[in-house]
């Protein structure tokens, strides 16, 4: 079946319901989610939400913090564009019903993190991107342009290639006309034809064994986009939180948010020794990248598995008051965070790389448009600042909007678009070689592409993938289509840019830290 919209839009994460929301002012909106509405790295937010509010905080500071955390690769127009914009889209976050922690005088309670100078993060306990998930999904339900399609996932993106002809990256002005899509309850694929094309899709924890992010982030924009032939940038920087709570086994891992350093929590070795301020003067407040390697040098030196975080030297009331979720799940497992210390490791947690945009919003591919942690628009350059995202999304989501807006009565649906042709499938006989797999990409990349990274390992990696590579396309071509499958094929993409970025890289810097080349090069690339 064919269905058209003026935008559709894939994912719903903050990119893509803000976006959404906006748009549906202007044509009607489809919006996918491969999942339930509220599954998505959003809702999974802790600590909040950057902006600046009030003095002796400046926007001139917020850009040289993220500047510095992003170690010389951020783009100076990029981070402007967010930190100036961020004020005014943090009032329309307000406008849609989304509360933020407040002092007894009214004003905001401000929270720190690392790499923070000053107290800039908006926050609703430590569930913050719960509560901002909630009042977007309200607001969606309010809106009548919008159609959601939940259990939709989005498979390709549709180009020329779909016409028949041959694309390549050097083909000039590709198009985008919107998206096959596999409606999980039937099976059945349908065609999306679209006027502008969102990708909102979110991260790529899962192509690591331990990660932050739920099960969905497999990176399908990114994979999708690669397919097309589109641009994809500095995929070797991937962010490993410095304090994820280490409880073997389970996935997603919990985080322990790093407003909990900003609140003053210490990092401790199993010994109890404080041991952040040998690598950094901002001790356990350092930006992430140089924690997250700190601690895995640590836990390397001693051969440890994990390090401790400390917060009980501050009142225990107010603790459990302002960290309610955290307190609750690690007195669950028999840790009372006023009285003991917190058990915690690096793990995966986000992407600062992924499709190329400029500051519209735009990608390498006409009428699609990205947003969110799936897009690379250049604000975090090799290291992102935290809780910079959130309001990356959100910004780059009303860009987006504005620019695309300028544009839809000049484009058209693309009628010539093929049904899906699975001709010549049959069922995929053996799950267990897609569940296999998967489990096998998480392991070359924990392995050999973490924190620490050498010319060696990566290539030992791209070697090993390469063999699930062919032994992936191999089973798509035959099996009707799943959409574990689809993931598959899509974290095996994932993993190749994140490997073939990482070779390119003849440098340390930022999260990407290799021993063959460990000093800076004194340009970034
Ligand atoms: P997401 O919120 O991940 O949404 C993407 C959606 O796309 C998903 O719901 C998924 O189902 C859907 N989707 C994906 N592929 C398909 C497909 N093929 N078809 C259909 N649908 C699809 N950032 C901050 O700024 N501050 C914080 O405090 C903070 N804390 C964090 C804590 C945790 C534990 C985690 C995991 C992340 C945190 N981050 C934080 C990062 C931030 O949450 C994310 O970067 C941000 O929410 C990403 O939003 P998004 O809209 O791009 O994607
Ligand atoms: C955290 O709360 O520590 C996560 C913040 C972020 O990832 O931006």
């Amino acid at each position: 079946m064919t269905r058209k919209f003026d935008f559709l839009v894939i994912g719903n994460g903050i990119a893509g319901i803000s976006f959404a929301l906006k748009a549906s002012r202007y044509g009607t909106v489809a919006l996918l989610s491969k999942s339930s509405l509220d599954n998505a790295n959003t809702a999974y937010a802790q600590g909040g939400i950057a902006t600046v509010m009030y003095s002796p905080d400046t926007f001139e500071k917020h850009i040289a913090d993220t500047l510095d955390a992003g170690d010389g690769h951020c783009d100076i127009d990029a981070v402007e564009k967010v930190i100036k914009e961020a004020p005014a889209q943090i009032e329309e976050l307000l406008s849609w019903g989304i509360d933020f922690d407040r002092n007894d005088d009214g004003k905001f309670d401000l929270h720190k993190e690392g790499g923070h100078s000053e107290f800039r993060i908006l926050h609703h306990k430590d569930n913050t991107g719960f509560e901002i998930q909630q009042a977007l999904i309200r607001r969606l339900h309010a809106e009548k342009n919008i159609e959601v399609f939940e259990g939709y996932f989005a498979i390709e993106i549709l180009t020329q290639h779909h016409l028949g002809e041959v694309v390549t990256m050097h083909t000039p002005n590709i198009e985008c006309y919107g998206a096959y899509v596999l409606n999980q309850q039937t099976n059945h694929i349908h065609t999306f034809l679209a006027k502008v094309t969102l990708l909102a899709t979110g991260g790529i924890g899962s192509v690591y064994t331990t990660t932050t992010n739920p099960d969905i982030a497999t990176g399908d924009g990114i994979a999708m986009v690669h397919r097309a032939r589109g641009v994809i940038k500095d995929m070797e920087f991937v962010q490993f939180h410095p304090t994820a709570l280490f409880h073997p086994g389970e996935k997603p891992t919990f985080l322990i948010t790093e407003a909990i350093r900003g609140y003053g929590a210490v990092l401790r070795t199993q010994n109890g020794k404080e041991f952040m301020q040998k690598y950094d003067e901002r001790g356990s407040l350092a930006p992430r990248d140089i924690v997250a390697r700190a601690i895995d040098n640590e836990m390397k030196m001693r051969g440890h598995d994990f390090v401790y975080l400390d917060v009980t030297h501050k009142d225990a009331e107010e603790t459990k008051m302002h960290f309610p979720t955290i307190y609750k799940k690690c007195m669950e497992l028999g840790v009372d965070i006023t009285k003991d210390y917190i058990p915690v490791s690096p793990t995966q947690h986000y992407l600062c790389g992924g499709i190329e945009v400029d500051l519209n919003g735009r990608s390498s591919i006409d009428r699609l448009y990205a947003a969110g942690e799936c897009s690379c628009t250049g604000l975090h350059g090799a290291n992102r600042l935290a809780s910079n995202s959130l309001i990356e999304a959100i910004v780059y989501a009303d860009a987006a909007v504005k620019d695309a807006v300028k544009y839809i009565d000049k484009y058209s649906w693309n009628e010539m678009i093929p049904a899906w042709d699975d001709a010549g499938t049959k069922l995929p006989e053996e799950m267990v070689l897609i569940t296999q797999s998967f489990r096998e990409v998480e392991q070359i990349m924990s392995t050999y592409v973490g924190i620490v990274r050498s010319n060696l390992r990566l290539k030992r990696a791209m070697s090993r993938l390469e063999i699930l590579y062919k032994e992936t396309e191999d089973l798509f071509d035959r099996s009707v289509v799943s959409r574990e499958l689809c993931e598959l094929r899509n974290v095996i993409s994932v993993a190749y840019l994140i490997i073939k970025h990482a070779l390119r890289r003849k440098e340390s810097r930022g999260l990407h830290f290799t021993v063959d080349y460990p000093k800076r090069m004194h340009k970034s690339e």
